[in-house]
């Protein structure tokens, strides 16, 4: 673990580096060290003879020269193969030519110019436990090449500016592996002798090798089509084991709304007439975007509404989403080395949050994606593991798939479009792909083309992807009466992280508004900054919401003609992704949280309110103070819960208080004794004062309509179990009884679960009857299985360490299977007291885990840490993390 963590910290080589074996120590790679490759592979032909002891690779590459005239050795990646013949345009190589290594193959003095390269090595897919590279899950075959894991198949330039034209042969049992795929149109067919047969693949576009895959195996698949907007006719596969057919039909909309989605809002159309998605149950992430061929966990596609929660149903159109926008942000235009992964995973994630956003409700996603911003990618920023958008250096490529490169990255892109609006992001994106579609590019390459394209000049603005840590913006306002001028004088403090102690300025775009007296937006006439006056207008129309363009370390911005001192509501949508310190008083925040226009300021205002009482609360629970819940903030959330006007699903969010973790986030010393305490003690305060509201929202957000994923269907469930979940704090007989009836006439998962959480909140036997009940009639179902892991290891009963130690033992649960350890061990980790149980038993829990897994499956650890802690660190007892709940898929229901 510590090995890990300090590649993340990436402060060089430590000195052991030099003395140890290479095996001990794999090398540490930086950014600055960049070169072009010194080979170009234009065509890669692959054969692949799978076998149940071993599988045969045969490789035929087309190599020529990358630079003018080299004669430099060709040095091959390999990892976990046997080599067994190397061919140089068609004959043998000699054992002096070439030397191997646990990490390389070097062919020493390759021809100059063009040559054929042919290498047949020998791999062992049911041995593999790392998922990573060809290997096994439930008998079939499947591979996962991102980022490093194409070396695990064969020797190859495995970076990501290699890129190739590909085929793909594959030969196998017939019986066995009915279903053969890889990337592309399928050319080829037939039957050999042996029982055997083949299938030849030939992908058209350029790839690097981190988006070939493979698949063979008992597959059946749902078969749909979608017609492109210039009329191609596109066949669209789901490949699943047969039983888990009827539960594709979701994903299957999720991809053609997906597809549909990319053409209106970005002009972009599938570029081949056949697009397959495969489920597989072992897999380390969420899913992969292989060309034309995504392979995903069962989790992301697989969804009834018995067996499946609003939660599941909206993380697969946005999974499915985000997959399918790789064909163009990712896999058309690539990363030129993996420190620029955040160019296609920022951008992508930022185009799965818009998708899901243009399907759904914009306010509550935007306020879910801040959420889990605070608590997963903040805690990163600013503890000893926080690292830039684009990091520097890496060891292992695997655990730079953070919060910070994706959720960070993905506020990053969302500024080009709060600066440039709708259509200059448009703009931009179009000469994106204008300039580099086919190409392996950088971060800069992205950033000239929204600057090129809207003929702007961002200063600093770059400056968020090479400096970590989350920049704070404090903001204080005054009014002057006789000029009616309303000034906000901004400063930023952007924090020291490890290995950049000093920092300078960002570029940092405030969404601002000034809220009038009676609630209303004033409109915005002029600015005067940097000693000079701007006036605001769109073509004639009065604006109410403009994007201060903040570049300095301290900057002072005047609005002119102000009639009356307003309320500003500041970083309206969450313009940036900032801590923001602002002087609006509690008077301010009450007015803003009943009136603001901008709705996820509404939320935030609801937000600061809640931090500040936790806080105040915290305080005294350390001081041995009894703690009161203040009135006041009682009414405001009881005037959210009776509001007629509001989207259900904002009422939920909004009378939910912030997560554990992006409390102790903020404290300069973590309590999570404290934290939690606290946070228990207002749940409770307000279910008791609240009670008849809560119930009320209960009965009345019942409904007898069969289940529907759509928004008002995912609101009306999301209030009522929202209110369910406080009601069942108060551990009183009537509400027991209320949610022992919701469990047994729940007719879906999220009623049922939600239902089976509430009633497990409290120790007892109601509690392990329902748990067992439930067992019982999901034991088939592993998904759901992994759910009521999770449910049981996020638990914050006493004594729960021993529990979680026994489930590990559970005839259900397998270390081997990624879903059950995040389920599990990751439920536990985000556990709100467990984990860190005083006398360490949490942390030595998890240590002797860790050995263990270490041993099957290293990329395990740092998923989970992500996932539940999202790049939180055990190692630093002052910044002890959680989130709110392990799992996404449970946060919803344990409040
Ligand atoms: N590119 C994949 C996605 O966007 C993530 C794959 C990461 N895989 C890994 N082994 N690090 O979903
Ligand atoms: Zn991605």
């Amino acid at each position: 673990v510590s090995k890990r963590t300090a590649s993340l910290i990436a402060t060089g080589p430590s000195p052991a580096a030099t003395e140890e074996p290479e095996m001990d120590h794999p090398k540490e790679i930086f950014l600055k060290d960049y070169k072009k490759p010194d080979y170009l592979f234009d065509t890669v032909d692959l054969e692949f003879q799978l076998g149940d002891e071993k599988t045969m690779v045969t490789s035929k590459i087309a190599v020529s020269p990358g630079n003018e005239g080299t004669s430099s050795p060709l040095a091959l990646h390999g990892c976990d193969l046997k080599l067994l013949s190397i061919k140089i345009n068609g004959t043998e190589l000699k054992s002096d030519k070439y030397t191997v290594d646990p990490r390389h193959l070097t062919i020493l003095t390759p021809p100059a110019g063009v040559f054929n390269m042919e290498i047949v090595t020998e791999i062992y897919p049911q041995l593999n436990t790392s998922l990573e590279g060809l290997y096994r899950s439930t008998g079939n075959f499947c591979t996962q090449c991102e980022a490093e894991g194409f070396r695990k198949i064969t020797y190859f330039q495995d970076r990501p500016d290699v890129m190739a034209k590909y085929t793909c042969r594959i030969e196998g049992d017939k019986t066995l592996y009915p279903v053969l795929l890889s990337n592309g149109n399928l050319i080829e067919q037939g039957d050999l002798e042996g029982g055997k047969h083949y299938a030849l693949w030939e992908d058209p576009f350029k790839k690097p090798c981190y988006l070939f895959a493979l698949v063979a195996g008992q597959l059946e698949c749902r078969e749909d089509s979608f017609v492109t907007c210039s009329g191609r006719k596109v066949t669209l596969r789901i490949w699943t084991p047969a039983q888990d057919l009827p539960k594709t039909s979701h994903a299957m909309y999720s991809l053609k709304e997906a597809m549909k989605w990319d053409e209106e809002v970005f002009g972009l159309e599938y570029d081949l007439d056949l697009f397959n998605i495969v489920v597989v149950p072992d897999f380390n992430m969420g899913a992969m975007e292989n060309k034309s061929l995504n392979v995903f966990q069962s989790r992301l596609v697989l969804a009834s509404p018995e067996a499946a929660t609003d939660g599941d149903y909206a993380a697969i159109l946005g999974v499915i989403g985000h997959e399918y926008f790789h064909n163009w942000t990712g896999n058309r235009v690539t990363c030129r080395d993996w420190f620029q992964l955040t160019l296609k995973e920022g951008l992508t994630v930022f185009r799965d949050q818009e998708f899901s956003s243009d399907l759904g409700c914009r306010t509550v996603k935007r306020i879910a994606d801040v959420s889990k911003l605070r608590s997963y990618q903040f805690p990163q920023d600013a503890g000893p593991m926080a690292h830039p958008i684009r990091p520097l250096s890496y060891i292992k490529m695997d655990n730079f798939y953070t919060g910070t490169g994706l959720r960070k990255g993905a506020e990053v892109v969302r500024m080009y479009k709060t600066m440039f609006g709708a259509s200059g992001f448009r703009k931009g994106m179009d000469l994106y792909f204008q300039r580099h579609d086919g190409q392996a590019v950088t971060c800069e390459d992205f950033y000239a083309a929204m600057c090129d394209a809207n003929n702007a000049h961002l200063p600093n603005f770059l400056q968020w992807y090479s400096q970590a840590g989350t920049p704070t913006v404090k903001v204080t306002s005054s009014y002057d009466e006789g000029s009616q001028a309303f000034s906000l004088k901004l400063s930023q403090e952007v924090p020291p992280t490890p290995g950049q102690p000093m920092k300078e300025p960002m570029f940092i775009p405030v969404a601002v508004g000034l809220v009038d007296s009676t609630g209303k937006d004033m409109p915005l006439t002029s600015i005067y900054s940097d000693g000079r006056v701007q006036t605001l207008s769109n073509d004639g129309h009065p604006i109410f919401t403009t994007v201060l363009q903040f570049k300095k370390k301290e900057e002072e911005f005047i609005f002119n003609n102000v009639p009356e001192r307003p309320v500003p509501s500041l970083l309206r949508g969450y313009s940036a992704p900032i801590r923001l310190d602002s002087d609006l008083t509690e008077s301010d925040l009450y007015f803003l949280l009943a009136n603001d226009s901008d709705e996820f300021n509404r939320w935030e205002a609801g937000q600061i309110l809640a931090r500040k009482l936790m806080f105040s609360l915290v305080a005294d629970f350390q001081q041995q103070k009894t703690l009161a819940l203040n009135t006041k903030f009682v009414d405001g959330l009881r005037a959210i819960l009776r509001s007629t006007s509001l989207d259900k699903e904002f009422i939920a969010k909004a009378i939910t208080l912030p997560g554990q973790g992006e409390i102790m986030d903020m404290m300069s010393i973590a309590d999570p004794d404290a934290v939690h305490a606290v946070r228990t003690f207002i749940k409770k305060e307000l279910a008791f004062q609240l009670k008849d509201d809560l119930l009320a929202a209960v009965t009345s957000n019942r409904s007898s309509e069969a289940y529907a994923f759509n928004h008002d269907s995912v609101a009306r469930r999301a209030l009522k179990n929202t209110c369910l979940a406080y009601l069942a704090s108060l551990n009183e007989p009537d509400v027991t009884e209320l949610a022992l009836n919701e469990y047994k006439s729940a007719t879906n998962m999220t009623e049922q679960f939600a239902a089976l959480a509430a009633l497990s909140q409290n120790p007892g036997q109601v509690r392990e009857d329902a748990l067992l009940d439930f067992y019982n009639k999901w034991q088939q179902d592993y998904l759901v299985v992994s759910k009521w892991f999770a449910l049981q290891a996020t638990s914050d009963i006493p004594g729960n360490v021993a529990n979680v130690q026994k489930l590990l033992a559970h005839p259900a649960f397998d270390m081997r299977n990624p879903n059950k350890v995040y389920s599990l061990i990751g439920g536990f980790c985000g556990s709100p007291v467990s984990f860190h149980a005083k006398d360490g038993s949490g942390y030595k829990f998890l240590g002797e885990v860790v050995l263990q897994l270490d041993k099957i499956n290293p990329q395990w650890h740092p998923a989970w840490f992500q996932r539940s802690l999202d790049g939180g660190d055990m190692m630093r007892p002052d910044k002890l993390l959680l989130s709110p709940a392990g799992d996404d898929h449970l946060s919803q229901w344990t409040l």
